[in-house]
């Protein structure tokens, strides 16, 4: 219960498309039962709104707060409220994302900068405004959410942006974690696979499907080698610990979490 006692996480991207379990909702809920004092952000005040009170039913602290990931100006006004509220920033956690369906030819560029700002720009803008609160504590870690899709092609299943922008935040983090590695802070990222999150009923399953959600959860687990997705909480977990003391040693990598999708080769 108190593996981030005495920390403060700001989740950004805190809430989920839909009912149930989204991978930063489950990040700050399972944030807050470890300790932390929990700065739930979202651009859907009702979102972040929803997430505070799971963590207040359950005993725990939490501020929610309405900001857009992918705007300096309201990036730069969410850490400033964080600090004001909590004092400090030890924890940041940046899981705003989602992919757009496209390869090279058929992407417009609108939706090529579109889906970069959301994965990667939301991710520059939170480290900057960040990192210099997180340097005056002298420690920090950050955890950016990733996907395999970042890694490797999937096949069938073209993103292109969001290949780029996941691949583009893995050196992102890199580039940050070595930058400061001498100064207490530390820059990892969780890699889900494929996650039965809120997102594939509400969104993935139209954008990549036919629109039939059970179809589309059965054709994706399917594709996993436990024959099943994993889900939040195994995002959340692995989050936990990059996020905690307890990966102290742990600086400028990746924790892959997709059931042995990625190690498997054919
Ligand atoms: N679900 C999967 O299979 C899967 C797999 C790999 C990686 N991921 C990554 O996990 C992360 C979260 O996925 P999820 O399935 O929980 O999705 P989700 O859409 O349920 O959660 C994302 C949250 O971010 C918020 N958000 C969106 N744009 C924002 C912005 N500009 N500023 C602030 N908040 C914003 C949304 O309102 C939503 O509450 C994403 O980065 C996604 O790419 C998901």
């Amino acid at each position: 219960m108190n593996r981030l006692r005495g920390k403060v996480a700001l989740v950004l991207g805190a809430g989920s498309v839909g009912t149930g379990w989204g991978n930063g909702k489950a990040c700050a809920v399972l944030f807050a039962r470890e300790g932390a004092s929990v700065f739930a952000v979202d651009k859907r005040k009702s979102a972040a709104d929803e997430t505070k009170r799971l963590i207040k039913e359950e005993g725990g602290a939490c501020v929610s707060f309405e900001a857009d990931a992918t705007k300096a100006r309201s990036v730069s006004d969410m850490i400033n409220a964080c600090v004001q509220e909590y004092g400090a920033i030890h924890v940041l956690q940046n899981n705003v994302g989602g992919s757009a369906p496209g390869g090279v030819v058929e992407m417009s560029e609108e939706v090529w900068e579109a889906n970069i700002d959301h994965n990667l720009k939301s991710a520059f803008l939170s480290c900057k405004y960040a990192v210099p609160v997180m340097l005056k504590s002298g420690s920090g870690s950050i955890v950016n959410v990733s996907s395999i899709s970042g890694m490797r092609y999937h096949r069938g299943r073209d993103m292109v942006s969001y290949s780029a922008a996941k691949g583009g935040l893995m050196e992102l983090t890199r580039a940050v974690a070595l930058k400061y590695a001498d100064k207490g802070l530390r820059a990892n990222n969780v890699v889900p696979g494929l996650m039965n999150t809120p997102l594939v009923t509400e969104r993935i399953a139209s954008q990549y499907g036919d629109g039939d959600a059970k179809r589309m959860i059965a054709s994706r687990d399917a594709m996993c080698p436990t024959g099943k997705m994993g889900d939040a909480w195994d995002v959340a977990y692995a989050s936990l610990f990059l996020a905690s003391d307890e990966s102290k040693y742990v600086n400028g990598t990746e924790l892959v979490v997709d059931g042995g999708l990625t190690a498997r080769c054919g």
